[in-house]
Order: structure tokens, then sequence, then C-alpha cells
């Protein structure tokens, strides 16, 4: 298993270059299933994820081609739907990648049948699909649970139809499932209490351009007229903000000194505020974000909520910021029960964290000890790197897998910013 290595205490200073955004490659990647046509995409992340999520559409018979020899540009990738023969997510891919189950929504729309592999528990909590599963039942689909696996049916071969869906809790890809769903349904479907995250309004301009009706996305309802079928588009993928934001506090928390290019700051709001909030200086340009880290580094109290409120996926960063900022802050996290699991290791190189229910409360201190440590999800990950480049001495990070899930070359993009880091195999 391979682990990184990070000798810590090297302020980051440079520019580095964010790249497309996983959240937003992954159903983007599934809306090819759409169509008979081609899907071009651009700035698609190099990363474990959107492999997973290659194999799995190819193993349906997505025909999917990279672009090779001299006018390569990279994160280029075009999919074609024309061959699909399996309608199914099976549990291997499921359970190494939850958003597998973006498959559903457009395949039962477009084929009328879909069989896919139930998620089941992961690291940072249960989290169920009874509101994808809620939403495809309003719009006619015929859903049973067999081994394991959602098998949804169209009665008749016919087509869903349009409906009215309130979805009960904010769901990213709930939303993005039945949005997908509802471009090939017949009539009208408006989603209620959807998800607001930029992904959302991403994979909507990628579905337009195919050809789909749709408004709202962006707000928290979505009106969606299904039309015939859908066709070829070419789109190219948002910049991954919990990217952009994972380079910002690295580069606060070392006291440093760094341009992101590539990115948007009008999608990272709360994040740069917070980061303001902490004493850092920010000053934005067009696809850019600078971050200056001088004096004192000051605890931020936060909440995690839906989009456009703090990202539960920058929590674990902000949780490292905090251990070594004067004074106290609590960290409350409501998206996932399970979501302090960085906690004990943060604590094994000296940081002092309580936690009661859903809450921490995190008090800063002078100084990060070296250690071994083991990564538990992805952007736990996150945060134990940050840990060990403020650290003194050498951290070891194990299980570094999870890392590679979602963040492109993370070890080269920081060497190249000065940090101490490689990859142990
Ligand atoms: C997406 C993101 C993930 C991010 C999360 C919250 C992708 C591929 N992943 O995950 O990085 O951390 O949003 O911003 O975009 N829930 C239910 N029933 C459902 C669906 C969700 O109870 O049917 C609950 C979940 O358990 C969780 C909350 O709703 O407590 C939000 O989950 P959701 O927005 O669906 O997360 P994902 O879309 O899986």
């Amino acid at each position: 298993m391979q682990k990184l290595a990070i000798q810590g205490g090297i302020s980051l200073r440079g520019d580095v270059r964010i790249s497309g955004a996983k959240n937003a490659a992954l159903p983007i990647m599934c809306a090819s299933l759409l169509s008979a046509d081609t899907l071009h995409l651009s700035n698609v992340p190099d990363l474990h994820d959107v492999v997973t999520m290659r194999k799995l559409l190819a193993q349906m018979g997505v025909n999917i081609l990279v672009p090779q020899g001299d006018n390569v540009r990279e994160g280029e990738l075009s999919l074609h739907g024309a061959q699909i023969d399996k309608l199914e997510a099976p549990y291997d891919m499921v359970k190494t990648m939850r958003a597998s189950v973006l498959v559903l929504g457009p395949l039962i729309a477009r084929f009328g049948e879909a069989r896919v592999s139930l998620p089941g528990g992961c690291a940072i909590g249960s989290r169920p699909v009874d509101q994808h599963i809620k939403g495809l039942q309003a719009m006619g689909a015929i859903i049973s649970i067999e081994h394991g696996y959602i098998h949804a049916q169209v009665p008749q071969g016919g087509k869903l139809k349009g409906a009215r869906i309130l979805f009960d809790i904010v769901s990213v890809t709930g939303t993005e499932n039945l949005m997908m769903a509802a471009t090939l349904a017949k009539g009208i479907t408006v989603l209620e209490n959807a998800a607001r995250e930029p992904e959302v309004v991403d994979l909507a301009h990628c579905l337009i351009a195919m050809g789909a009706k749709i408004i709202g996305a962006g707000s928290d309802t979505i009106t969606i007229t299904g039309v015939e079928k859908l066709h070829g588009a070419s789109h190219r993928i948002m910049p991954d903000r919990i990217e952009s934001g994972t380079f910002l506090v690295a580069a606060a928390a070392t006291r440093g000194n760094i341009v992101l290019h590539d990115t948007r700051a009008d999608i990272l709001d709360t994040i740069l505020e917070k980061l303001t909030e902490a004493g850092a200086k920010i000053r934005v340009g067009k696809d850019e974000i600078a971050l200056t880290m001088q004096g004192a580094l000051k605890s931020v109290n936060l909440r995690t909520a839906p989009y456009p409120a703090f990202p539960t996926d920058m929590q674990a960063q902000f949780m490292t910021l905090n251990t070594i900022a004067d004074g106290s802050a609590m960290i409350v996290e409501t998206i996932f029960e399970n979501r302090f699991m960085h906690v004990q290791e943060l604590r094994r190189l000296g940081a002092q964290i309580d936690i009661e229910g859903n809450t921490a409360l995190v008090r800063g201190t002078p100084k990060l000890e070296g250690a071994t440590v083991m990564a538990t999800d992805l952007r736990a990950s996150a945060s134990l790197v940050i840990a060990g480049l403020v650290a003194e001495g050498e951290t070891i990070i194990d299980r570094i897998y999870h890392l590679d899930r979602g963040y492109e070359r993370i070890e080269a993009k920081l060497s190249q910013l000065g940090a101490n880091i490689r990859r142990i195999k």
C-alpha cells in the first residue's frame, strides 16, 4: 500500500493549476448514457474515481475514447453511448465509488430499466439513496430491492412521466440523478428543495448543450421539460472548488503565498470568507485566486450545510487549520454523521480536539509534531496532508488511495509549491 512522507515546516509558495471538478466530471460522464451520439468532454481530471467511472460505463457498452497523439490536450474524453447492452452497475464498482449510483437515472430514462447495487455503508456515514428511489417512483418507475440491487423498471417498456418531486433532504447526487432522468421523461418534472451546488449547474449546462430543456439549476427549484431524445455535445468541466479550497488552506496553514490558476472565486465564497476571517489576505483575479498569510492565524467557527453554505468537503481541512490557530473554534458537521474520523489522527500529531455529537471543539496549539497517521476517507486524507505540511519533522500518511480518488497529482502539485513530500511505494 502506498504512503506519503512529508517533512513539515516549509511555507508553500508559487503557482498551481486547479484541475477539473471530480464531482462535476462523474455525473457528466453518466450523461453520456442518455444519448446515442458522442459527448466530448474536456478538463476531465485524472483521478482514480474517473478511471472507475470509465470502467463502469465501458462495461455497460459506452465506447470511450481518450485522444492520443501529438495534438492531445489534457483531460479530453469522448463518450459514445450508441451500443449500450448492459443496464447494470455491479456491487464491485458501487462499493468503491458511491457516485456509481448516478447511472440509475440515465439508464431508466433511456432504456426503461436499470439494476444498480445498493451502495451500503461507507466510512463517513450510512448515506442512503431513498431520495433517488422516491423520485423515480414518482416518475412511474417500479422499484424493487433484490439481492442487494435496486431494480428499476418502467412498466411495459414505456417512458418515465414528469412529476413534482419534493426532496425531504437536500441531496446532490439525488438532484443530479432525477434531473438526468427527467430530461427524457414525458412531460414536465419539477424538483423542489433541489441541491444548488455549482456541480449541479455544470451538469445542467452539459445536458442543455445535449438538447435538454432545464430551467432553474442553481436554485432550489429546477424545472425540466422532457424531450424525445438528446444529441451529442462538447462540454468543459468546471474547476474543482474543493481542490482550490484545499490548496488555499494548505497555503494559509504553512503561512505561504500562492496563486491558483484556472479556478473560480465566485463558487468559493464561504471558503474565501472563512480564510479572510482566519487572517489570510486574498486577491481575486480572472480565473485566479491569490492568498498570502502573514501575521496571526485566528481560529474560525464553522457549520457545514448544503451550498451556498460551508461545504462538508472542506470541514476536515479547516479543522487542521484551527489546530494551529490562536484561540478555540467550534466545528459543527450537519451533513454526514460520521465525518470526524480525521480527529483521532490529528490528535496523534498533537492536536487538541474534543468531540461531542456532531460538534468538535478545537483548541489551537503552537505546533504539531510529525507522526505516522492513517487516511480514512478522501477529505480526511487532505486534512492529514495539510497537518503534515505544518508539523515539525516527518509525517507518514498511510492508505493514500483515498487521496488518489479525488486529488490529481497532489504530491507533484505540492512539490511545485516547495513542499517536501514524496510517495513511498
Ligand atoms: C455529494 C458529493 C460529496 C459531498 C456531498 C455533500 C458527489 C459525487 N459527491 O455526495 O462529495 O460530500 O454531496 O455535499 O457529488 N441522503 C439521504 N437520502 C438520499 C440521499 C442523501 O438521506 O437519498 C443524505 C445523506 O446521507 C447525507 C445528505 O443527505 O446525510 C447529503 O447527501 P448527498 O448530498 O446525497 O451526498 P452525495 O450526493 O452522496
